[in-house]
């Protein structure tokens, strides 16, 4: 079988065309996905029903045709697996009981029950027989810092100030806590890729929170060494990063990890991704969610714009962030149509 566009493209193939997926592609703004997400009850209980985690997968390759499927599953399936309780309250995203002290640290698991996640790895498995040749699928974790963020503060905080008080409190908690969860999301990646996955991104949406020196020790070596534990056990893996936000870090980022490719924000300036960063490694976004939903003429300009400043270099097609509820279906196409011009 000939490898897909998506593979070579992060074997630093340039194509003419660049593949193109998008972050969240499976969700919300889809009407079968919305009818799928009522009849599971709850998001949770549709991450774990292979079935259900299946048809949601593959929902988005049916409709638009993209060159890759992403698993649909959370990157709080981590904590929730190492016994961290985690609900999805309706309209007000994921909540844990808060692991902020040594005490609720220790109720925390060693290792992660695999019962939890075996219902993930058999999705894989069936969406891997169910993709169309030339797909390619996508598993992923959060990064450690990302996913601890979530696990001290109970939910998404604007400015990750619980995380950042134990660290600063108690480094040798949070050190702790962080190697937990790097040896737990590399167990986690080797189990999806022996599953069947094509390649896994390292989920690190709250990284351009950090300072330079907090960037490297809690995002840029713990994420190095869940590329090392991968690669060990799979050396052929491709292994994307997304290091949200962290914009003139990301060279030191790509270094520092080993990562194959890299996800970039909106928000990162188009000149320096061709000098300091794709001269590196392939890079994957980065249209606007916003621009995304709004449409229109400027929906159009700014694709071309991204195409012009990308493609001449190994060039994935994404978002900057995952893709909103309310983005109509229509735009999404539009966005096929021309990326595929
Ligand atoms: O990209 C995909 O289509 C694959 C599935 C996927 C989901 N979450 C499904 C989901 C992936 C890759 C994620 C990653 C994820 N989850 C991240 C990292 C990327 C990012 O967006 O920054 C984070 C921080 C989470 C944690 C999380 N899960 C939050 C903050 C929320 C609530 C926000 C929201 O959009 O509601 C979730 C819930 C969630 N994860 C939904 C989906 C489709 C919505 C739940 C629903 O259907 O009710």
């Amino acid at each position: 079988m000939s490898q897909s566009l998506f593979l070579r493209t992060l074997s630093s193939e340039t194509l003419p065309k660049p593949p193109l997926w998008m972050m969240r592609q499976a969700g919300r703004y889809l009407p079968e996905y919305r009818e799928l997400r009522a009849k599971a009850g709850g998001f949770l209980e549709l991450c774990y029903n292979p079935d259900m985690a299946a048809e949601v997968t593959l929902q988005p390759i049916r409709r638009f045709g993209f060159d890759a499927a992403i698993l649909f599953s959370d990157i709080l399936v981590i904590p929730h697996a190492l016994g961290q309780k985690l609900w999805f309250a309706q309209g007000e995203g994921p909540r844990l009981e808060p692991v902020a002290d040594e005490s609720r640290f220790g109720e925390i698991r060693e290792e992660i029950d695999p019962d939890v996640l075996a219902p993930v790895y058999e999705t894989v498995r069936r969406v891997k027989a169910a993709l169309p040749a030339g797909t390619a699928l996508i598993g992923f974790c959060g990064a450690p810092w990302t996913v601890a963020t979530y696990m001290v503060a109970g939910r998404g905080t604007p400015d990750q100030g619980p995380a950042k008080d134990l660290f600063q409190r108690d480094p040798a908690l949070f050190a702790r806590l962080i190697d937990r969860l790097v040896v737990n999301s590399a167990d986690y990646l080797n189990a999806q890729i022996s599953a069947g996955v094509d390649v896994v991104q390292i989920f690190d949406s709250w990284a351009g929170s950090l300072g330079p020196d907090d960037f490297k020790r809690w995002c840029i070596e713990p994420t190095q060494r869940i590329v090392d534990l991968v690669r060990v056990r799979h050396p052929q893996a491709k292994i994307i990063g997304f290091p949200r936000g962290a914009g003139t870090g990301i060279p030191d980022y790509v270094r520092g990890t080993g990562i194959d490719a890299v996800g970039l924000e909106t928000e990162i300036d188009r000149d320096f991704v061709r000098k300091a960063i794709q001269t590196l490694v392939p890079v994957q976004g980065h249209l606007d969610p916003q621009v995304l939903r709004a449409g229109g003429p400027e929906l159009d300009r700014e694709i071309a714009a991204i195409r012009a400043a990308f493609g001449a270099g190994p060039f994935v097609f994404n978002l900057g962030h995952g893709i909103l509820p309310d983005t109509p279906i229509a735009h999404v196409e539009r966005l096929v149509e021309l990326v595929r011009a």
